[in-house]
């Protein structure tokens, strides 16, 4: 923060000498913080570049942290002490109802841009009639697999979580037996942090466990088929997924998948297009489906991610930040973030765009598994929604390191929501 304000008043008062000298300075140096996977922050020179020259305007990236927990941690102190240094935030889908009070309402400005969005994700980023960031790409999440490996050892794509336990375990044991020492079966997000949550409501969902509190603000995640859920994972951990994996997060996961070694992997979209990358082992390897079911439940979960832009209240350069967020969140960026970041898209139209098709097959073929997407309860959990997500990936987290069962950690578990709950959400 102390740089980013000295910075911040140096371009303030830069900006009142020229006024002084020669009338009102238009050009605006607009400061746009996210977090960033992959290559996210060199492509996003590219992609506000048009914006740019169009403006006159610039736009420096201020990078977070790639934990999405920690980018909220930051993104909330900032927010509570009203600090202007920030003009536009990345959010997160999540986010909305918990930051809605520092983001200038969008809905009279995005009105005719609205509508060219999934409805849900509008309806998503609106809380209490004020909409409160404009989407730039969704996200749900893909099981990444080895082709070659599959066809080598004559599997199927697992349909269910017990398949892929077995197939990742046959698979791992003969390619080590054959002197692949460093492949693991699966690999995915085990942290303790939201992508924690994201990972175990998919794991929970798919075994027919609920989705942690239900849309109507039950508490919903003390059951036994959630525990079986767990239960089930905590048996991959040093089997076919390594130790380390409870500290993975997107990176960590792809960097073993990426240099060759997993057969299968959790991620999201972005993993795709860097997966096919000339730097990448499994370049033309690899394939993705829809994650797998479990306990006899028969439909697959993938949970909703997403990102949006919301511009700040405490903003002293609302305009040009507005402008920028209309441009971030319309078709030519939402392509640009298609074709070469492989992020799918919430403007509805780009899902029949040839360039991207081609570009990145996934994204036509995960309109529908978005479109199924489970929430993340931060809907009827309001404000609490960042607490709710603690106290859940810290008892998934507990558990799969052993410490506690699965069984004790969920009743534990509802007893904190129950407190966090009160009287109401
Ligand atoms: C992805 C999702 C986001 C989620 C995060 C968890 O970035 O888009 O919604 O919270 O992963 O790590």
């Amino acid at each position: 923060m102390t740089r980013l304000n000295g910075r911040a008043w140096r371009t303030a008062a830069i900006g009142a000498i020229v006024s002084v000298l020669s009338g009102p300075v238009l050009a605006e140096e607009i400061f746009y913080v996210s977090g960033a996977v992959g290559n996210a922050v060199e492509d996003f020179k590219s992609l506000v570049k048009p914006w740019e020259e169009a403006t006159g305007n610039t736009v420096t990236m201020v990078p977070m942290p790639a934990s999405t927990t920690d980018q909220f941690g930051q993104y909330r102190l900032w927010l509570a002490a009203g600090a202007s240094d920030i003009d536009v935030y990345q959010t997160d889908v999540i986010w909305a109802p918990q930051l809605a009070d520092h983001f200038v309402d969008l809905t009279e400005i995005a009105k005719d841009a609205a509508p060219q969005h999934f409805p849900s994700i509008i309806e998503s980023q609106t809380v209490n009639g004020k909409l409160v960031a404009l989407p730039v790409f969704t996200d749900a999440p893909a099981l990444y697999y080895r082709k070659d490996l599959l066809e080598k050892y004559g599997k199927p794509v697992p349909a269910t979580w017990e398949e892929l336990t077995i197939t990742a375990q046959e698979i791992q044991d003969a390619e080590r037996a054959a002197g692949k020492a460093d492949l693991w079966g699966f690999v995915w997000q085990g942290n303790a942090y939201e992508g924690l949550t994201c990972n175990a409501l998919e794991w929970v969902k798919s075994f027919g466990g609920g989705q942690i509190v239900e849309p109507d603000g039950t508490i919903s995640i003390n059951n036994e088929k959630a525990a079986l859920a767990l239960d089930t994972v905590k048996g991959w951990v040093g089997t076919i997924s390594p130790e380390g994996v409870l500290a993975y997060q997107e990176e960590e996961a792809r960097g073993v998948w990426q240099t060759g070694n997993a057969v299968f992997m959790r991620n999201w979209p972005y993993a795709y297009g860097l997966g096919n990358g000339d730097d990448s082992a499994v370049k033309g390897l690899f394939d993705v489906a829809p994650l797998p079911t479990g306990g006899g439940s028969d439909s697959s979960a993938a949970t909703l991610g997403g990102w949006n832009v919301a511009v700040s209240k405490y903003s002293t350069k609302q305009e040009a930040a507005i402008s920028l967020v209309l441009f971030l969140a319309g078709p030519e960026a939402q392509k640009e973030r298609a074709v070469k970041s492989s992020n799918l898209p919430t403007l509805m139209a780009l899902y029949d765009d040839p360039d991207i098709a081609a570009a990145q097959p996934i994204i036509p073929r995960w309109k529908e598994v978005f479109l199924q997407a489970v929430p993340r309860p931060s809907a009827p959990t309001k404000g609490k929604y960042n607490e709710v997500s603690a106290k859940f990936w810290s008892a998934v987290h507990q558990t799969l390191s052993g410490n506690g069962s699965a069984a004790e950690n969920l009743e534990l578990l509802e007893v904190e929501l129950t407190d966090i709950k009160g009287s109401e959400w």
